[in-house]
């Protein structure tokens, strides 16, 4: 058996059957010649998956590294493997110069796991900068690579979470970082810097995620537990009636996205704590690991709050991250 505890951020101290790393394409193929139909779960670095209880399968481990770097006069492009770590690789690209990627600085993860959830902050999805995406098909063993519209991406959303999920491991992402890419800094509060370059942004990205988020080393956790609804304009009016001023932001003419975090403000769950398992004080979205949390306990908190916000909203909140249990993943 195998501890889980130290390959996933929330850290609940949960086994596997077996282990196996995968460094190379060659060891992919031969791993998954070996598994055949046994059950096993890909993983990353762990910061959007929880292993509740055993897992009675493989965990492959995804090692596969290598940066290469093509430039032009008007773009840099990025090879990059999928088992490399993605903030790493944000501030290898502002060491040469190549911007765009400094918004989504110190999101934990692999660049593999980044397309999966077509991961965003302050402005910025990841999808803007994905060329292509290399992928190793399973049942068909051989790889593969999908030009970005046939990814699918949207928010925290790809075809790797539907019709490719638990067939494709990808092996390496294609990036372009346009030199003529525009400082993004629409979003608060990276709008209160005047003219602010890329290394700006990063700095001001860390400082803000710092103090916002829990740091998974010191306290377990899985980033945003749920993803931002998206509701339309008369679910909108009706929660307005009773509290004037929700926060939303629009997203098309006939819908807009609420934070989960202020549904669930409202409703008083913050420091709300299940056997071990805590709704954050100061990011009600972030569910923590105290110490001695348990998977059971997770799902007592996760569903009293989903069952709460649909009662008093009438928004049925999805989660971002996976929940394994012992044969695999587990709707909440
Ligand atoms: P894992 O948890 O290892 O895997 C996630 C899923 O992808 C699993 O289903 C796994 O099977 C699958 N997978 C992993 N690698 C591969 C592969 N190579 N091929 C196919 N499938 C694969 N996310 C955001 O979008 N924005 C944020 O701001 C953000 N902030 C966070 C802050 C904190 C403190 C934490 C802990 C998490 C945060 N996240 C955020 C979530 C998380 O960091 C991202 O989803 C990240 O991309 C997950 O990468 P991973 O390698 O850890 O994935
Ligand atoms: N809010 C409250 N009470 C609180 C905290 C927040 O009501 O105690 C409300 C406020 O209205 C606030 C709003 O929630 O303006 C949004 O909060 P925040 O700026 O912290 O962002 P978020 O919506 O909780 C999203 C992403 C994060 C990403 C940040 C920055 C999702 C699910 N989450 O969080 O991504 O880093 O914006 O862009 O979209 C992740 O996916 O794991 C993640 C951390």
């Amino acid at each position: 058996m195998v501890p889980l505890k130290n390959l996933h951020t929330f850290g609940f101290d949960t086994l596997a059957q077996h282990l196996v790393e995968v460094h190379t394409k060659d060891d992919l193929v031969s791993v998954f010649q070996g598994l055949k139909t046994k059950q096993f779960y890909l993983l990353g670095e762990g910061s959007n998956s929880i292993f509740l209880e055993d897992f009675a399968g493989t965990i492959v481990l995804n090692k596969l590294k290598g940066i290469q770097v093509h430039e032009n006069e008007n773009e840099v492009g990025l090879s990059v493997g999928s088992g490399e770590s993605w903030h790493d690789l944000v501030e290898y690209t502002l060491s040469i110069g190549a911007y765009g990627f400094e918004n989504l600085a110190l999101i934990p993860g692999t660049v593999g796991g980044a397309p999966i959830q077509n991961i965003g902050a302050y402005g910025v999805e990841i999808e803007k900068f994905i060329a292509s995406v290399e992928y190793y098909d399973i049942h068909l063993n051989s790889f593969h690579i999908l030009n970005h519209q046939d990814c699918h991406f949207v928010y925290r959303d790809s075809i790797f979470k539907h019709q490719l999920f638990n067939k494709a491991v990808i092996t390496k992402v294609n990036f372009i970082l346009p030199k003529n890419n525009r400082v993004e800094h629409s979003y608060a509060p990276l709008n209160q810097l005047v003219e602010p370059t890329p290394i700006d942004i990063f700095n001001k990205v860390i400082e803000v995620r710092t103090e916002k988020l829990p740091n998974p080393k010191v306290l377990g956790n899985a980033g945003s537990f749920f993803k931002n609804p998206v509701v339309t304009n008369k679910v909108l009016n009706e929660i307005k009636m009773r509290y004037t001023s929700v926060p939303h932001y629009k997203v098309s003419h006939t819908s807009v996205k609420i934070p989960a975090a202020w549904l669930i403000d409202q409703l008083g769950f913050k420091g709300k704590m299940y056997l071990g398992v805590k709704c954050h004080e100061r990011q009600p979205l972030v569910l923590v690991n105290i110490g001695s949390g348990n998977g059971r306990g997770l799902l007592m908190l996760a569903r009293q709050i989903k069952q709460d916000v649909s009662n008093a909203f009438n928004i049925e909140l999805e989660n971002e991250v996976r929940l394994v249990g012992k044969n695999g993943v587990i709707d909440l």
